[in-house]
């Protein structure tokens, strides 16, 4: 969609939801920014007023389903939501649960959309977008429970984008690979290809004025693991995966 003047954007307090939030920033936008993190979440609404934009700030936890519908609604009563990010997710390791990551990732982006989705079909026209990741093109040996999580989500984006085709609504799924925030900040391993995320919240962006069905990035790593690794017989792609660093 181009121009949208009224997004909602979950997890934007950090990493590629707060720079999202700055990049869509600016005069007549309406930005709603969720989080759990109060102080950070006030320091990405305090950026964003900066480039003129109207910000509400909501701490929420994307796992609550009755509170997220309510916000949501609460969202597009104050101006009606032309776009919504559920970019909200957590990764493996530190003592996370595989439980814990798939409903955060999976249940976490089901309680964004189902409201969302209600209030677009109502109207005629929207647009939605799901933050999945290079690592949902197939489950990885490396993290098992987060590339599962955003297997889940890319599939239910494509499946919900043939869906609401004729009801305007446009679904989109993003798949991005590595990108500087908290989430990667931990990781021990040379993270090839990895991006600024403000380059990346451009991208984003791009392809969402686009309304590209998977918002793919970079394209080095698209193209290995989207293109080409699936090329290969399986007892190859399953070598090779083996050698990948664990999460
Ligand atoms: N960075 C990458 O390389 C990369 C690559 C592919 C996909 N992604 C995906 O991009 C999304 C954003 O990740 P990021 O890299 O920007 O990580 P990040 O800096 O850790 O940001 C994650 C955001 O999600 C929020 N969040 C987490 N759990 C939540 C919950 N239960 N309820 C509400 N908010 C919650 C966090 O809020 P608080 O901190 O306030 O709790 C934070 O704002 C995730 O879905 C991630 O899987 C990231």
């Amino acid at each position: 969609m181009k121009n949208p003047k009224s997004i909602l954007i979950t997890g934007a307090s950090s990493g590629i939801g707060r720079a999202l939030a700055f990049d869509y920033a600016g005069p007549d936008i309406t930005l709603f920014l969720s989080g759990r993190n109060e102080e950070r979440l006030m320091a990405v609404k305090k950026l964003c007023e900066e480039k003129s934009a109207t910000i509400y700030t909501k701490i929420i936890d994307v796992l609550d389903e009755d509170e997220m519908k309510q916000w949501i609604d609460e969202c597009d009563a104050v101006r009606s939501l032309d776009l919504v990010i559920a970019n909200a997710g957590i990764s493996s390791g530190h003592g996370v649960s595989a439980r814990q990551v798939f409903n955060i990732n999976v249940h976490g982006v089901f309680n964004t959309v189902a409201p969302s989705l209600d209030l677009m079909k109502a109207r005629g026209g929207g647009q939605i977008a799901i933050m999945s990741s290079i690592a949902g093109f197939r489950g990885l040996p490396s993290s098992p429970a987060y590339s599962t999580s955003k297997v889940a989500v890319k599939a239910y984006g494509e499946a919900l984008r043939g869906r609401y085709y004729h009801q305007n609504i446009e679904i989109n799924v993003i798949c991005p690979g590595f990108v500087k925030s908290r989430l990667t900040a931990t990781n021990k391993f040379k993270m090839p290809f990895l991006m600024e995320s403000d380059k990346a919240a451009k991208i984003i962006h791009r392809g969402l004025e686009k309304n590209k069905a998977v918002i793919a990035f970079p394209w080095q790593m698209s193209l290995l693991i989207g293109v080409l690794l699936p090329l290969l017989p399986d007892i190859l792609i399953e070598r090779i995966l083996r050698r990948l660093p664990e999460k």
